[in-house]
């Protein structure tokens, strides 16, 4: 359809035809969902009529051939216009075959590999009738007590731009409309939902501008430089006033700064909770402030549809902008091919075949092995086939290790660490017990652990955080396992037997009580579906560990937030002449985080060498060259992520003490030398100044090459304007 076509769409709507278009229902407000006529909770005071359902625009949350068939069959029948639904749903690390949570995606470094795990999310939801998925999150994270964490690739703006491109090719692929296997892509959450005052959800988000559009607001650019259809507001204030109703933030820089021209959808309810915010008396001011603000599509609440035809009729505003609304969203459904073929990609043959194929579940067991992060390896791991194994914990035989955001992931298809041990192990020489439950615990269940621990050479502890400890509404304010958990490895040390810790959990955990007891610790995250088999293979050697981590790992809760790009301060700690105690520093703990952004063990050992520059000097015009050679000095091969940073040592506004400017994921063989090269440019020395300027200056620049934020070779060079 051309433009003219479908403006001639909306000329023959009426007013309230259009409102209905800009409204979002679960399922069971639909004929034909499994679910119809469930409308319980929340949802029975929306207040919806029988014909905002009929003119209504999308569904939220329906998945499988069938439904979605049923319900949009249903739909064109009573629909005056015949203008198809759009089905909207979650899909953020896979549809049914789950990838490892993004957080854990973050830390394999591999762009390609979390391309392909969007793509591969896209198939099979593509396939079984969704249309637009509510991903990828980009939110910039600093802090672990958030439970969301766990749905964003870390701390760094760079790492996360990156990323966000990644997802965005993967689930949209190139052409939306002839492509039935992909799905358009909603960023979220726009803006700075990563940043909530005391990591509490929902809670006021304060920071400049500055800051904002320096380490937060990069990520959801990327999504949409790399054509991201759609946006989703948050459901926290920018500067005062909250997203969804920020007029400043939409209209004037999403939509005209940035000219994002595509459906920009609110969170879940976050239009009526302009009231509660106290910046709405009631749901029609509600509805006027997030239209104006420039909000499209309002999810799950009914401002819109009970108060837009007034605000029209006595002139509060314009009918343009309710066009406009529709204008963009009538364009994505045409984009996706849904008024030629309504039920797009739906097929329920296929979703028969595909959904959860095996080619899917080996990509899923392949990412989930470079997800996984070796934090400690007192020359341990890996283990020997012919060591007797007691697998202790509560995730000794868990299929939670989905991630709370897998709605359609199961437990039963999901490969337990038992399961995968048992492919490395003779059953024989296997002892399982659970030890404790998540959160609780029996004497019983302890001195099980521990007579089936004294049978065993090796003890494996797979410890950790249920899924409903992290994800959305996850708060924590003390993040150690679980008391009853760290009594279990206490209790169990006792036994001087080696110890490995298997972690699954939603966010950098504080890892005191585990870190100081055991000898190995493997950070699993959630790694989805193939998780067991994944971890097994790192436990036994046959995968060579490669994550890295890209959120820090706190000393103490008390340091949060706590990250590697920071500031220096006037009195930092480690300056040549800094006095005992008039310094920035905790009296009681370190500054440094336990482990750092980038950090990560392997099996091999890795030297780096001859780090050089091309030149001293860089211009606008001649960028410069930084090399290093990185050589596997161990026995066996493995992956590396050799990681450059920059300095900016005097700015105009303070700079911080190291920006990662790009990376390189390496393979190895043991002797082999690799030398990598990375090109700086100018450009990549920009910032923002005070007066909002994205600038560089120039003057002096350290170039950091190495493994981590931590260490790394430094080299010094200018930039000449
Ligand atoms: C979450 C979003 C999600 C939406 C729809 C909200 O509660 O914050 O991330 O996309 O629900 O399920």
């Amino acid at each position: 359809m051309n433009k003219h076509q479908l403006i001639s769409i909306i000329e023959q709507m009426t007013l309230e035809e259009k409102i209905a278009q800009l409204t979002q229902l679960a399922s069971p407000f639909f004929e034909g969902s499994d679910h119809e006529g469930q409308i319980t909770g929340p949802m029975a005071t929306l207040g919806i009529k029988e014909e905002d359902i009929r003119n209504s625009g999308s569904v939220l949350g329906t998945s499988g051939a069938k439904e979605v068939i049923r319900i949009q069959q249903a739909h064109l029948n009573k629909n005056r216009l015949g203008i198809p639904l759009l089905f909207m749903a979650d899909v953020i690390h896979g549809y049914k075959t789950i990838f490892p949570i993004p957080l854990a995606i973050g830390c394999s470094w591999d762009l390609e590999l979390a391309e392909k795990s969007a793509e591969i999310a896209a198939k099979e939801a593509a396939i079984s009738g969704i249309h637009v998925t509510f991903a990828p999150m980009v939110d910039l994270v600093r802090d672990p007590r958030w439970g969301r964490v766990m749905e964003s690739t870390g701390e760094d703006p760079y790492l996360n731009s990156q990323f966000a491109r990644a997802f965005v090719r993967g689930f949209q692929g190139t052409n939306l409309k002839n492509d039935l296997n992909r799905v358009a892509a909603c960023v979220k959450h726009f803006a700075a939902y990563g940043a909530p005052e005391g990591g509490r959800d929902y809670n006021t988000v304060n920071m400049s501008e500055r800051q904002l559009r320096e380490s937060y607001l990069s990520a959801y650019k990327a999504a949409l430089d790399e054509g991201c259809e759609m946006v989703m507001t948050s459901f926290n204030t920018v500067d005062g006033i909250p997203a969804t109703g920020n007029k400043r933030l939409i209209r004037n820089l999403l939509r005209g700064e940035w000219e994002f021209d595509g459906v920009l959808i609110s969170d879940w309810g976050a239009v009526k909770e302009l009231i509660p915010h106290g910046v709405a008396e009631n749901e029609s001011e509600a509805a006027y402030k997030a239209i104006q603000a420039g909000v499209d599509i309002e999810m799950m609440s009914s401002c819109y549809v009970k108060n837009l035809k007034q605000l029209v009729e006595n002139g509060s505003i314009d009918e343009t902008l309710i066009d406009g609304a529709v204008f963009r969203i009538l364009s994505l459904k045409d984009k996706l091919g849904l008024f030629d073929n309504p039920y797009r990609g739906a097929d329920e043959k296929l979703e028969k075949e595909i959904v959860l194929c095996n080619e899917h579940r080996q990509i899923a067991h392949k990412l989930a092995t470079k997800s996984c992060v070796l934090l400690k390896n007192e020359a341990i791991l890996p283990l020997q086939p012919k060591q007797r194994v007691a697998l202790i914990g509560p995730f000794a035989q868990n299929g939670d290790i989905l991630g709370p955001w897998s709605w359609l992931g199961s437990k039963e298809d999901t490969i337990q660490l038992y399961d995968g041990i048992k492919l490395k192990v003779k059953s024989s020489d296997i002892f399982v017990a659970k030890g404790c439950e998540i959160e609780t615990g029996t004497e019983e269940q302890l001195d099980e652990a521990l007579t089936i621990a004294h049978q065993a050479d090796v003890i494996i502890l797979a410890l950790g955080e249920s899924s409903e400890m992290s994800g959305e509404a996850g708060s924590r304010a003390d993040i150690r396992l679980p008391e009853v958990q760290l009594q279990l490895i206490s209790r169990l040390k006792e036994l001087r037997k080696p110890m490995i810790a298997v972690l699954f959990n939603g966010r950098p955990l504080d890892l005191h009580g585990v870190i100081d007891q055991v000898d190995a610790v493997l950070e699993a995250w959630y790694p989805g579906t193939e998780g067991g088999g994944a971890i097994a293979d790192l436990l036994y050697g046959d995968a060579n560990p490669s994550g890295r981590l890209t959120m820090s790992f706190p000393y103490s809760v008390g340091q949060v937030p706590v990250y590697y790009n920071y500031f220096n301060t006037g009195r930092p700690k480690d300056a040549p002449d800094a006095q005992e105690r008039y310094v920035s520093q905790y009296l009681d703990i370190p500054n440094e985080p336990l482990f750092p952004f980038g950090f990560g063990l392997s099996y091999t050992t890795f030297s780096y060498s001859e780090a050089t520059l091309s030149s001293d000097y860089l211009t606008p015009e001649q960028p410069i060259q930084v090399s290093v050679q990185v050589t596997n000095s161990g026995e066996i091969a493995g992956e590396e992520v050799i990681q450059l940073y920059i300095r900016d040592v005097v700015g105009e506004v303070v700079r911080p003490i190291k920006e990662l400017k790009a990376f390189h994921k390496i393979m190895l063989h043991p002797g082999e030398t690799k030398t990598v090269t990375f090109t700086l440019t100018e450009e990549q020395l920009r910032y923002y100044h005070s007066d909002l300027q994205f600038k560089s200056d120039a003057g002096e620049f350290i170039a950091y090459i190495g493994p981590n934020s931590k260490e790394g070779l430094a080299l010094m060079f200018k930039l000449v304007k």
